[in-house]
């Protein structure tokens, strides 16, 4: 892409999570869902300064956690993580960097949690107690199927109505394997836990979408994701 339009990009992205992140914090506020902020997927804390920006505005007491590897995206042999736009550079650093990231962007060390590791060992051993254990707002900007279907595991447990969960990457579509990731880690989990469903609740920016957790028995038939 042309870096004029790259530049372009990557402010709408912005404008289109500074609005998600307003809009999503405004339902859960006026719903009266409790809980905090958790992020899969940190590095470079963008997103996370969004969610801290849009709380301090709010005056919300909602502590911010973010899970990543600090260590770039896991290795991967699964077909459904295959993408030409994903590099292995993503999320290198160390937990360090991040803590410097989040210090430049005004975000205070006590405002948030930053769990290093790869998911497959930090998210299991949480179990369905460990805390976060009450999220009002999930935000998962990991990439990978693999990831995304770990990440869903942990979150199982912890789905409540009203939450929201927003996937940075839905759209992420590789022409290789003809495959979308977070949408294919989505689907599947969805048929596993028929007892959920995911509404649409707004589209973040290109790539992303954000539901809005609903009870099936709750009797309004679901649509199409
Ligand atoms: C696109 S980056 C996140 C960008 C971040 N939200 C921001 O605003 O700067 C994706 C991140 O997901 C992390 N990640 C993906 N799969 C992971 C896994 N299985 N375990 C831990 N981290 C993972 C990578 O380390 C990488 O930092």
């Amino acid at each position: 892409m042309d870096e004029n339009a790259v530049a372009k990009t990557l402010g709408r992205m912005n404008d289109g999570l500074a609005s998600f992140f307003w809009d999503a914090l405004t339902a859960v506020s006026v719903n009266g869902v409790s809980g905090d902020y958790v992020e899969f997927g940190s590095w470079g804390c963008n997103t996370l300064r969004h969610a801290y920006e849009t709380c301090r505005a709010f005056r919300a007491e909602r502590h911010l956690w973010a899970f990543d590897s600090f260590q770039a995206l896991p290795p991967s042999d699964e077909p459904r993580d295959q993408h030409p736009g994903l590099g292995s550079a993503l999320g290198q650093g160390g937990v360090e960097a991040f803590h410097a990231s989040c210090a430049g962007f005004g975000v205070p060390r006590d405002a948030y949690t930053a769990v290093e590791g790869y998911y497959a060992d930090t998210l299991p051993p949480l179990g369905s107690e460990g805390e976060p254990r009450d999220i009002a707002i999930a935000y998962i900007d990991c990439n990978l199927y693999s990831s995304t279907v770990t990440v869903l595991e942990f979150l199982a447990p912890r789905l409540k109505p009203g939450m929201i969960v927003g996937f940075d990457d839905y759209f992420l579509w590789s022409p290789d394997t003809g495959v979308s990731g977070e949408h294919a880690a989505l689907s599947e989990f969805l048929d596993a836990h028929p007892e959920w469903h995911f509404h649409r609740f707004k589209d973040i920016h290109w790539g992303g979408v954000a539901f809005v957790v609903e009870r099936a028995e709750s009797g309004v038939p679901h649509r199409p994701l």
